[in-house]
C-alpha cells in the first residue's frame, strides 16, 4: 500500500496524490488544488492550531490520551523520581542527553557564572510599584534584557546562543526574587553558587538575614521536583510564541518576555493562581456541590481542569499530589487541600467532566504546595516561569538550527469588505 493520500476535488473532478511523511501531509501541498490556473490554491483553516503540526521537534513527546509526558524519551516520573537537581533535567532537555559529572559540572558553573542581573535591571525592578503583580515586572525584565545584551541577536551562532541561555538560566530566578524582595521592601540576597538551582532560589526568596536560615532540604527537593515537571510541554502556548517571535530574528530576551506574556494568561500557566482564588471563593466544602453546577451550567471553568493535549489525568497532576503531602509534613497541611480533594472526587466521577475528558491538570494541585512553601498566589506563575525558561530555551534553539523553518506567518480567510472608495466627511451617512 503506498503512503499517500488521494483527493478528488469534486469542484473540477480531479485527482492529487501527496505524500505522508510521520502521519501528516503537507499543508503546502494542497495549493495544487486549483478550479483554474490563476486561482491561489487550496488552504487549511485552523483556528487555535487544532490539527497543525508547525514544527519538527525531538525535545518533548505527549502521548494526550495515554497520559504520557517524555523529555528527550525519559518519561517524566523517573526524572522527578531520580534526577538529583533540577539542572541535571535542564541539560537534559536542552542537550538531548542526561549529562556526565563533569558535563553537569561546566553547565552549572556557567549559568551560576551569570546569576548576577545588571545594575540597570535591578533599578528597572526598584522603578515599579511594590503591588505591581510579579509577571509584569517579569516579563518588562525579559524584554529589557534584550538591551543590555545588544550582541544576542547574532542569533545564527550556536555559541552566542549558548551564552544566551546561560544568562537566562543564570537570571530568571535572580530577577524573580528580586521582585518578591522589592515587594516586601526587604534588601535582595545575592546568588549563592553553592547552592542547588532550587536551595539558591529559595534563599534569594526567604533568607531573613539571620545566621541559622537554611533552606530546608525537602522543601528544596519539592522545588526542584516541581521545576522538574514545568520543565517542557511540546507546542504549548508559550512555546509556539517563543519561536514564533524567534523566527522573525528578534532577540531571544524580546522572544522569552513573549512567551512569558503568554504564560501569564488564565487558560495557560495564570491558571495556578486561579485555582487558588478559585478555593478562595468557594470557601468551603458545603459549597462544593453549588460551585460543580455553576461550572456545568457554562458560568466559569474549574480552573486546573481540562487540558487541549490530555484527555486523561496529566502525568505531571499525579506526580504533584504526591509531592504534597511531603511538602505539607514539613509546612503543615494546606487547608484548602481537602477542598481541592473533593472537588477532584466529584469532577472525575460527573457526567460532564467525564464526557468532556476534563481531569486536574499540572496547576490543579501546584498553588497548594507554592502556597504552603509561602509564596503569595500571584508569584505561582513565575513559578511556572522559572522552571520553563529551560523548554523555551530549547525550543528557540531547536528552532534556530532548523533550515525547514522561516518566519512565522499564517494565512487567513478574508470576509471583508472589498475594494471600496473613499468618501468624503461630509457624506458620510
Ligand atoms: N471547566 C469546565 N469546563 C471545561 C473546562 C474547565 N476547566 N475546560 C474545558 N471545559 C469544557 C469546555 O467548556 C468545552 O465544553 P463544550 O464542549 O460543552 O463547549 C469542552 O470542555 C472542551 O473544552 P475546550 O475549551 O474546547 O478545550 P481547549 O482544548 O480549547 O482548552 C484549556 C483547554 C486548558 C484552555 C481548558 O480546558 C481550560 O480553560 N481549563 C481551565 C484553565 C486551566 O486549568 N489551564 C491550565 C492548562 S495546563 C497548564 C499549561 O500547560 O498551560
Amino acid at each position: 500500500m503506498a503512503n499517500t493520500l488521494t483527493i478528488t476535488d469534486n469542484r473540477t473532478g480531479k485527482h492529487y496524490e501527496f505524500p505522508i511523511d510521520n502521519d501528516t501531509i503537507k499543508a503546502m501541498d494542497l495549493r495544487r488544488i486549483k478550479v483554474t490556473d490563476d486561482d491561489f490554491g487550496l488552504m487549511t483553516y485552523d483556528p487555535a492550531y487544532m490539527n497543525t503540526a508547525s514544527v519538527k521537534s525531538k525535545i518533548t513527546f505527549i502521548d494526550g490520551d495515554k497520559g504520557i509526558l517524555r523529555y528527550r524519551g525519559y518519561p517524566i516520573e523517573q526524572l522527578a523520581e531520580h534526577c538529583t537537581s533540577f539542572l541535571e533535567v535542564a541539560y537534559l532537555v536542552f542537550y538531548g542527553t542526561l549529562p556526565t559529572k563533569p558535563q553537569l559540572d561546566y553547565w552549572r558553573l556557567n549559568i551560576n557564572a551569570n546569576s548576577t542581573v545588571h545594575q540597570s535591571i535591578k533599578m528597572l525592578i526598584e522603578g515599579f510599584h511594590p503591588d505591581a503583580h510579579p509577571m509584569g515586572i517579569l516579563v518588562s525584565m525579559l524584554a529589557a534584557l534584550a538591551t543590555v545584551y545588544p550582541e544576542a541577536n547574532n542569533i545564527y551562532d550556536p555559541e552566542n546562543r549558548l551564552r544566551q541561555v546561560y544568562r537566562m538560566m543564570g537570571q530568571v530566578p535572580t530577577i524573580a526574587a528580586w521582585t518578591y524582595r522589592h515587594s516586601k521592601g526587604l534588601p535582595y540576597v545575592q546568588p549563592d553558587p553553592q547552592l542547588t538551582y532550587a536551595g539558591n532560589f529559595l534563599n534569594m526568596m526567604f533568607n531573613d538575614g539571620t545566621s541559622s536560615y537554611q533552606v530546608h532540604p525537602k522543601l528544596e527537593h519539592a522545588l526542584a521536583v516541581l521545576f522538574t515537571l514545568h520543565a517542557d510541554h511540546e507546542q504549548n502556548c508559550s512555546a509556539n510564541v517563543m519561536r514564533s517571535i524567534g523566527s522573525s530574528q528578534s532577540s531571544p530576551y524580546a522572544a522569552m518576555a513573549g512567551a512569558a506574556a503568554a504564560l501569564w494568561g488564565p487558560l495557560h500557566g495564570g491558571a495556578n493562581e486561579e485555582v487558588l482564588r478559585m478555593l478562595d471563593e468557594i470557601g468551603s466544602l458545603a459549597n462544593v456541590p453549588d460551585f460543580i453546577a455553576d461550572v456545568k451550567e457554562g458560568k466559569g471553568k474549574l480552573m486546573g481542569f481540562g487540558h487541549r493535549v490530555y484527555k486523561n489525568y496529566d502525568p505531571r497532576a499525579k506526580v504533584i499530589k504526591k509531592l504534597a503531602y511531603d511538602v505539607f509534613e514539613v509546612t503543615g497541611r494546606n487547608p484548602k487541600l481537602d477542598l481541592a480533594l473533593a472537588l477532584e472526587k466529584i469532577a472525575l466521577e460527573d457526567e460532564y467532566f467525564v464526557k468532556r475528558k476534563l481531569y486536574p491538570n499540572v496547576d490543579f494541585y501546584s498553588g497548594l504546595i507554592y502556597q504552603a512553601m509561602g509564596f503569595p498566589a500571584e508569584f505561582f506563575t513565575v513559578l511556572f516561569a522559572i522552571g520553563r525558561t529551560i523548554g523555551w530555551l530549547a525550543q528557540w534553539n531547536e528552532h534556530m538550527a532548523d533550515t525547514e523553518q522561516k518566519i512565522a506567518r499564517p494565512r487567513q480567510i478574508y470576509l471583508g469588505e472589498l475594494n471600496r472608495h473613499w468618501v468624503p466627511m461630509e457624506d458620510r451617512k
